[in-house]
């Protein structure tokens, strides 16, 4: 028996959420899907989450909403995790006393407990507490319940990425890359079982620069007084990555890259 996981790259804008609505129905006859997980730190405006875009998400099928650095940008983050204590998720590693949770049990559809770790990198990023170190304690938790763990490591650095996916192979079913938007051409699963793909890349607008308008953009990196930038609109797109998992241990059978256009 097998699990089937389908997960969406940082979805930007609410544009990118329209871009969910329209496609997991396909998705759905295409695929068989037993979880659907999004990274979802982009959706407010590029930044952030608030209760509006949470509901809906939740309404059109996504079961997990992972976050990144981006998580806290909006005052009401807040009530975002009281609503959803279970099923919203930030990176684990950030200190003591930041709100919400970094990992979770939730069930799939065909009854299987799947556990989700959400961890951030340190390299071009934040200073925050070490995710080899969090993730360590948390498996140690996690694996006597359910071998089926996904986590999202979101991280700008390929390094670092790929350091941390090999660090846990054979301990987790799958390693999601998010952050930068792009998606990379390394989709595989790793010698012991691990799925990975060191950026599962975005889902919204891809006219722009990683679903932001261009020109705003553009001039943002010219004169670099002012951050100002607007979103892109165009060439609708969702990535994500779809993967299979053996119930039983835990390993990863298949793994492909998801990329569909919304017509
Ligand atoms: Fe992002
Ligand atoms: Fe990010």
């Amino acid at each position: 028996m097998t699990t089937k996981i389908l997960f969406i790259g940082d979805i930007v804008n609410h544009l990118g959420i329209t871009v969910v609505e329209k496609l997991l129905p396909k998705l759905h006859q295409e695929l068989e899907m037993d979880l659907v997980i999004a990274n979802a730190e982009n959706v407010n405006n590029g930044r952030g989450i608030t209760l509006k875009e949470a509901d809906r998400l939740f309404e059109i099928g996504v079961n997990v909403l992972t976050g990144g650095n981006h998580t806290w940008d909006k005052e009401k983050i807040g009530l975002v995790f009281e609503k959803y204590p279970n099923t919203v998720l930030r990176p684990a590693n950030y200190p003591e006393g930041a709100s919400g949770k970094g990992y979770t049990l939730v069930p799939a559809k065909n009854g299987e407990t799947i556990a989700v770790i959400n961890t951030q990198g340190r390299l071009f990023m934040q200073a925050i507490d070490c995710p080899f170190q969090v993730t360590d304690r948390l498996l140690k938790e996690i694996q006597p319940i359910t071998p089926l763990i996904v986590i999202d490591f979101h991280a700008e650095a390929t390094a670092e990425k790929i350091a941390y996916a090999h660090a846990y192979d054979g301990k987790v079913s799958a390693v999601m890359g998010t952050h930068t938007h792009v998606p990379t051409a390394d989709t595989c699963i790793l010698p012991n079982g691990t799925a990975f793909q060191c950026d599962v890349g975005m889902t919204g607008a891809h006219d722009g620069v990683i679903g932001m308008e261009l020109e705003s953009v553009i001039q943002a990196f010219r004169i670099p007084t002012r951050m100002q930038m607007n979103s892109a609109q165009g060439d609708l797109r969702l990535n994500g990555v779809w993967i299979e998992i053996e119930n039983q241990s835990g390993k990863a059978l298949h793994i492909q890259r998801i990329e569909r256009k919304v017509k």
